[in-house]
């Protein structure tokens, strides 16, 4: 195991080295115009960190936004933000996802409106570094619901919104941790594993409909002190060469998922790990979670 680890610290740090110069060269991309109607996206969760980005990168490119959080103040905050920046239209609408009648509520919100809605992005997600072992039940199956639960009910109220708007898309945010059993974040990575396969499965319902599914798969992201924290501590120099900002996940996730990519890892380090992570046994990859923590 030792070896094998020392085997693949080596071979990241070699193709770190050439990561940066190709982040650079993708930035120059020319960001394409929308047309005269423009197009609507919501952002389940788009208020701060991932979210943000991706609804940043959206207004870039002339989607108009609907963005979801139960924080009425950071929710205020980004749309004042968005619409100055990028002269576009910002609803916000302020819910807990975790609720039972959120995904129908806001169904029911944009349908009335007609939306011309044509991206579902479902962000909103929690995780945290508590080992499952020592979490109460209650905040378990709240995990479950908001990460799992409110990115199936959305996909599902607002099909019929995506369907008239077609060909439109959903992207779905997983995590690296989705692609291997983490022993001591259990559930949190259980929960980006269903999001991955919920994802695959729909992408092949959706395709005779125009809707492009796609799925996020980070590595780590710098949005709040404890995940830089948690990097550095646990994946030392690695991980911070691997982590990410917001802001530039946001850009790569758009511009993915406008291509109709199935899997988007941003950062080329990430998607290095994560291509080694999907064809290792499950067997080894849980074995070297565990010896990371
Ligand atoms: N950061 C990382 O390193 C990383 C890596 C891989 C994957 N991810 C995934 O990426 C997603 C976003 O992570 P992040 O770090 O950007 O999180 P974040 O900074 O905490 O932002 C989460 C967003 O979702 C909203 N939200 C949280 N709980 C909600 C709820 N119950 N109902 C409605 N909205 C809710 C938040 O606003 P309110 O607090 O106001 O509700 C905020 O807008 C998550 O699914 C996470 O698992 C993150």
């Amino acid at each position: 195991m030792k070896l094998l680890l020392t085997f693949l610290t080596a071979f990241f740090l070699s193709i770190s080295a050439y990561a940066a110069p190709l982040l650079a060269t993708q930035e120059l991309e020319n960001i394409p115009v929308a047309g005269a109607d423009q197009p609507y996206a919501l952002v389940a969760g788009g208020s701060k960190g991932i979210g943000y980005g991706i609804a940043e990168a959206l207004a870039k490119r002339h989607y108009n936004l609907i963005l979801i959080a139960r924080h009425r103040d950071t929710l205020d905050k980004a749309k004042h933000e968005l619409e100055a920046a990028w002269h576009v239209h910002v609803d916000v609408l302020v819910y807990d996802l975790a609720h039972d009648n959120a995904a129908t509520d806001i169904a029911k919100w944009c349908t009335e409106r007609n939306i011309h809605l044509k991206m579902l992005c479902n962000v909103a997600g929690l995780g945290g570094s508590h080992d499952y072992l020592t979490l109460p039940l209650d905040s378990l199956r709240y995990m479950v619901d908001l990460n799992v639960s409110s990115c199936m009910a959305l996909s599902l109220t607002l099909l019929p919104l995506l369907e008239k708007n077609a060909p439109s898309y959903i992207l779905n945010v997983s995590s690296m941790a989705g692609m291997a059993p983490i022993p001591v974040k259990n559930m949190y990575s259980a929960t980006k594993a269903a999001i991955l396969s919920f994802s695959y499965g729909l992408r092949y319902q959706l395709k005779k409909k125009h809707i492009s599914v796609s799925c996020l798969c980070p590595g780590p992201v710098f949005t709040k002190p404890e995940i830089i924290k948690d990097t550095k501590e646990k994946l030392g120099w690695f991980g911070m060469q691997m982590a990410l900002g917001p802001h530039r996940v946001g850009e790569v996730a758009i511009r993915k998922t406008l291509k109709h990519r199935m899997i988007i890892v941003p950062g080329t380090l990430a998607k290095t790990m994560s291509g080694i992570l999907r064809i290792l046994p499950k067997r080894l990859t849980t074995a070297l979670y565990a010896k990371v923590g």
